[in-house]
């Protein structure tokens, strides 16, 4: 099946009882053991409407197995600590999420593990890789600067080595990148973003082998990030329009990046679509849409507050993905835990913006962001 068709048939429970085309809702937290092949419990990742949801992102990622959890972190802390042992080391690209980041930086010393930070140059991955690495982990395109890793030169890396890895897939989505297909081993996701898509859930997921996976689920079922059966089931509704959503947000986000790359009022535009990103050919060799996440900086002409308080239609909010525009300054937000040094060595300024564009008229989206940016 193709990916539209994925989407939408793709992980549905079988309801043979009543032939509802829907899964239903299993809100069951006890299931009978006597007779049955396994046992069934929320906590070990194996209830209807948690397979069905991770059917379906299996499906879209080229994946043979997958766990649903209760937020991306839960799933990106659950697949570390999976991983890494007192004692090993793990190499880790260091413009990832700003909480994947935080979580490192506060709690593998306390747990003995050693880590280095690289930047996105498979060469300095290399460099980085020690005789006790066990995993390198990679997010692309990065945030808040949609820093574009070589997917593959990374896989190629970690292979002749025998080292795991994994890769925060959330900005591109399945729809714009598959990396199991490219030789990572693990595919992570905050679901709170596109594949839910309507900001109204908080999940995560991993997807990846049988053999990773029931490794990863061992350590799963023990810190318990499991999602409860009605988000679970959000979340498979959700995707059945995750192409359709994507496609859209990607072709509006290239449309307004264009526009804001000759704006007066902005210095500077990432955006992986734009042919003067410095990682365009490596996106255009490893992805099939450039996303719908565009990051720009205010001259200073503009104030960076006074901007986001006249916008109208975008809203100035936490998060990304949803199919309504919203905006945020990283360094206020997503990357506030880490220190002022941290940030400048990253690039994320004070005038940084992250626009996560929906589904709205892009043109609407424009006359929004030129008017909040003579206005302010
Ligand atoms: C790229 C990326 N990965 C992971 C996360 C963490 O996901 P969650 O907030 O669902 O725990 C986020 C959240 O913003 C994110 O942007």
């Amino acid at each position: 099946m193709k990916k539209h068709t994925r989407c939408v048939h793709s992980g549905t429970y079988p309801d043979r009882e009543t032939r509802g085309v829907n899964t239903p809702v299993f809100t069951s937290s006890a299931f009978e053991y006597v007779d049955m092949p396994h046992n069934i419990y929320p906590r070990y990742f194996n209830t209807p409407n948690q397979t069905a949801a991770a059917g379906k992102l299996c499906a879209l990622e080229n994946a043979e197995d997958g766990l649903i959890f209760s937020s991306g972190m839960a799933a990106i802390s659950t697949v570390l600590l999976a991983f890494l042992n007192s004692g090993d080391h793990a190499v880790l690209q260091g413009d990832i999420y700003g909480g994947t980041r935080h979580f490192v930086t506060a709690d593998f010393e306390r747990f003995g593990i050693d880590y280095t930070f690289v930047s996105n140059e498979a060469e300095d991955i290399e460099r980085a890789v020690k005789e006790n690495t066990r995993i390198i982990f990679i997010e692309s395109p990065s945030n808040p600067l949609l820093r574009i890793t070589d997917i593959r030169a990374v896989a190629r890396i970690a292979k002749s080595r025998n080292i795991v890895t994994a890769i925060d897939n959330t900005f591109a989505t399945p729809v714009n990148q598959n990396p199991l297909d490219l030789g990572i081993d693990i595919v992570l996701h905050s679901g709170t973003k596109y594949l839910s898509g309507h900001s109204d859930i908080c999940c995560g997921a991993v997807v990846s082998s049988k053999s990773l996976i029931e490794k990863i689920r061992n350590s799963a079922v023990n810190l318990g990030g499991s999602l409860d059966a009605n988000a679970c089931y959000l979340l498979e509704r959700s995707m059945k329009t995750l192409c359709i959503r994507v496609e859209k947000q990607c072709s509006n986000a290239r449309r307004i990046a264009e526009a804001l790359a000759d704006n007066p009022y902005i210095s500077k535009v990432y955006y992986p679509g734009l042919k003067n990103h410095p990682g365009h050919d490596t996106a255009k060799r490893q992805m099939r849409g450039f996303g719908a996440i565009v990051s720009f900086e205010l001259n200073q002409k503009a104030g960076p507050p006074e901007f986001v308080r006249k916008l109208h239609l975008i809203k100035p909010a936490l998060s990304l993905g949803g199919v309504e525009s919203t905006i945020c300054a990283p360094a206020v937000t997503s990357h506030q835990k880490l220190t002022g040094e941290e940030r400048a060595a990253l690039g994320i300024t004070d005038g940084l913006f992250r626009l996560s564009v929906g589904i709205e008229d892009s043109e609407d989206l424009l006359s929004d962001i030129e008017q909040a940016l003579s206005a302010a």
